[in-house]
Order: structure tokens, then C-alpha cells, then sequence
């Protein structure tokens, strides 16, 4: 009784469909609605070339120097971040910074900055520059002056390039000293025993008085001092000239080190019987300053990269040729070559230029 009570519920319950009554009609066609227009995609935003990097960095600068907020405002990103002495500091920060330097009556500082370099991606431009930044007088502070070097982060922003990163080191020749200190303290990076081109351009000479112009840890005043020359050297890294004195102690020998600017220092005229420059650079007054410090007969002895080894890297580099002119009058040249070679510094195998020539 009960399931057949149980079979007429299932049965009244199977379907909720009604019953179909004859032929199903076709739906009726719907209306077909309007495609809408494909969006318009906004105009490409204006180009930043290389002029308007130089610019528009110059104007973040500027504004910074000046205290110009709005400015500031302007041409920075809601993320900018500005780096300096291991501190970062958000755009909120450097706009508070300024109006309280304007409160407290501090001088404003100007720059002078030279030509930088760009670098550029799909979105984003770097700007880096090296600056002299004039500080006035303020308070028991002399006016003065401060190197640095700058790198400013132009990155795509809504309708244009605001900077989203601007970063400040010391440069200079106290960020070359200390460069040079670290490197001295830690590096691999350069061969360490003496240059064998010196090596050679001085064997079987007579030693005598030899400047080694930026003298570095010392390996090569080291092994002329070893072999009997007297040695001076001068370098800007402290650490550097520490290692050199020290080393040719170790052996017995007096070597004179000197920590000075070479660009400065006075290197005497017809002083020298030998004066190197090995990884010293390529500069043409520095050369020239050196050539009159050698004395008649005596031998001055160069390595340095060529200028297609170093392009991009900022460290100059001889031109081919370009020793040949300068001690085209006045000296006998003994050795002038363009060589594949490793370099000393780097360790890379690039161009070099060894040069040995004797004053007359
Ligand atoms: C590539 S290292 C060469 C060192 C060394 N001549 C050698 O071959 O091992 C360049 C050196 O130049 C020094 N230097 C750079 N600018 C200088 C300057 N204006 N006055 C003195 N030394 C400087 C650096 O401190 C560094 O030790």
C-alpha cells in the first residue's frame, strides 16, 4: 500500500513540464545590437630625445637647488626616490626637505654639470652626469664646493617621463681615491706582478732617479726599486701608496711614496732618468708635464688601453698615432705598437698601446 502510494506521488511529481499541445514555434529573431567602435588609443606621448633628457635633468636639479616644489612636483613620479649617502628618501620627504631648508634660511647651492651620459629602454631613460655643486657660505661653514655624480631614472608616466629615481655619489677625485683604496684592499681584477713592458724597456739600463706616476700598490716602483733604481711614486689612494712603502720595506728597499693629485703636483724639469706612466691614462697635458720632467737621455714608458678597447667606458684610451705625434720632436722612439693583448687592469684581452721613447 505504501509504495504504491509512494509510485502515484513519483508519478504525479515527474515532470512539471506541461504536456506539448502541437509544433513548437521558432523563436523570433532578436534585433542585432550595434557593435561599439573599437576605443581610440591615446595619442603616443612625446618623444624624450637626447636634448630634452639634458634638459629636463637639468630643470630636476634646478629645481631641487632652487627649492622650486612645484617644479619638483612637476617633474618627478608619484614612486620618485632620491638616494644620497646611504639614506633613500620618498618625494613627500625631499618636498618637506626643501621648505625646511627655506625656513631655516639656508643659501641656496648652484651646479655646474658637464656633459652626461644616456642610456635608454622601451620605457625608461637613465641620465648620468658628473656635477660641481657651489656651496655657499653658511653659518661657521666656508663656502666651498662638492663632486658628484648623478643618476636620474626618467621612466613613462601617465602623459610623459617623470623621474622615479634619482641617486647621488661623490665624485671626483676623493671617489677615485677611494676607489682605488678598495680596489687595492680587495681586487683580483689586476695583475699584480710588474708590467712586463716596463720589464723590458728597462732592462740592461743603468739604473738611476725613476717617477712612477700613479704608482698603485706599488708592483712596478717595487720592482725598480728591487732592481736599484730610486724610486718616487705618486697616487692618489692612500691605502695604494701604504701597500707600495710597505712592500718595498719587506725587501729592504727605500721607495718614496708620495699621496698627492698628480694633476697638481710638481714633478720638476729634466729631474727624471725614467718616468712610467703604466695604466696611468691617456692624458695629453699630463704627458706633456711628464715629457718635460725626464731628463735628456732619459726614458719615459707608457701602457694604457686604446681608445677602441675603452669606448663606453670612460677612462679614455690612446688613439692610434697618437704618441707618435707628441714625442714626435725631441725623443727617439723605441717602441710604439698597437697590441691584442690581456690588460693588466681588467685582465681582458683588448687593444693596447705600448709606447717606450727616449729624450734626446
Ligand atoms: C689603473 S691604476 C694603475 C696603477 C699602477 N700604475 C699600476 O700599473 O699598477 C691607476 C692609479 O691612478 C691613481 N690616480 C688616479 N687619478 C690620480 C690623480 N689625479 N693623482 C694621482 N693618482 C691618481 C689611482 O689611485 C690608481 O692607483
Amino acid at each position: 500500500m505504501r509504495i504504491a502510494l509512494a509510485l502515484l506521488v513519483v508519478a504525479a511529481c515527474g515532470s512539471s513540464k506541461p504536456a506539448p499541445t502541437g509544433p513548437v514555434a521558432a523563436p523570433a529573431p532578436v534585433a542585432e545590437a550595434p557593435v561599439p567602435p573599437p576605443p581610440v588609443p591615446p595619442p603616443p606621448p612625446p618623444a624624450l630625445d637626447d636634448a630634452g633628457v639634458k634638459t629636463q635633468s637639468l630643470a630636476l636639479m634646478t629645481a631641487l637647488d632652487q627649492r622650486d616644489a612645484a617644479a619638483m612636483d612637476r617633474l618627478t613620479g608619484d614612486s620618485f626616490t632620491m638616494y644620497e649617502r646611504a639614506r633613500t628618501y620618498d618625494k613627500a620627504r625631499v618636498l618637506s626637505g626643501m621648505q625646511a631648508r627655506t625656513d631655516q634660511g639656508i643659501p641656496q647651492r648652484s651646479r655646474t654639470c658637464v656633459d652626461g651620459r644616456i642610456t635608454r629602454g622601451p620605457a625608461h631613460v637613465v641620465y648620468v652626469v658628473e656635477c660641481t655643486e657651489n656651496l655657499p657660505a653658511y653659518k661657521d661653514l666656508p663656502a666651498g664646493t662638492l663632486e658628484t655624480i648623478h643618476t636620474i631614472v626618467w621612466i613613462m608616466d601617465r602623459d610623459g617621463y617623470r623621474a622615479q629615481w634619482w641617486s647621488t655619489e661623490q665624485g671626483g677625485l676623493a671617489a677615485e681615491a677611494d676607489f682605488w683604496d678598495t680596489m687595492y684592499r680587495t681586487s683580483t681584477s689586476f695583475r699584480r706582478e710588474p708590467n712586463r713592458h716596463l720589464v723590458a724597456a728597462v732592462e740592461g739600463r743603468k739604473p738611476g732617479t725613476a717617477l712612477d706616476i700613479m704608482m698603485g700598490q706599488g708592483r712596478n716602483a717595487v720592482y725598480l726599486a728591487t732592481t736599484g733604481w730610486k724610486v718616487t711614486g705618486v697616487d692618489v689612494s692612500k691605502e695604494g701608496v701604504r701597500q707600495a712603502v710597505a712592500a718595498a720595506a719587506k725587501q729592504k728597499r727605500k721607495l718614496t711614496g708620495i699621496v698627492d693629485n698628480i694633476e697638481t703636483w710638481d714633478m720638476g724639469t729634466a729631474k727624471w732618468d725614467l718616468v712610467t706612466m703604466i695604466y696611468a691614462g691617456s692624458d695629453a697635458k699630463l704627458i706633456a708635464r711628464a715629457q718635460a720632467a725626464v731628463k735628456p737621455g732619459g726614458l719615459f714608458v707608457i701602457e694604457y688601453f686604446h681608445a677602441d678597447g675603452t669606448a663606453g667606458v670612460g677612462v679614455g684610451g690612446f688613439t692610434t698615432d697618437q704618441l707618435t705625434t707628441a714625442f714626435a720632436s725631441g725623443w727617439k722612439i723605441i717602441t710604439d705598437e698597437v697590441v691584442e693583448d690581456t690588460a693588466d687592469f681588467s685582465l681582458r684581452t683588448t687593444k693596447l698601446v705600448r709606447f717606450t721613447a727616449q729624450k734626446l
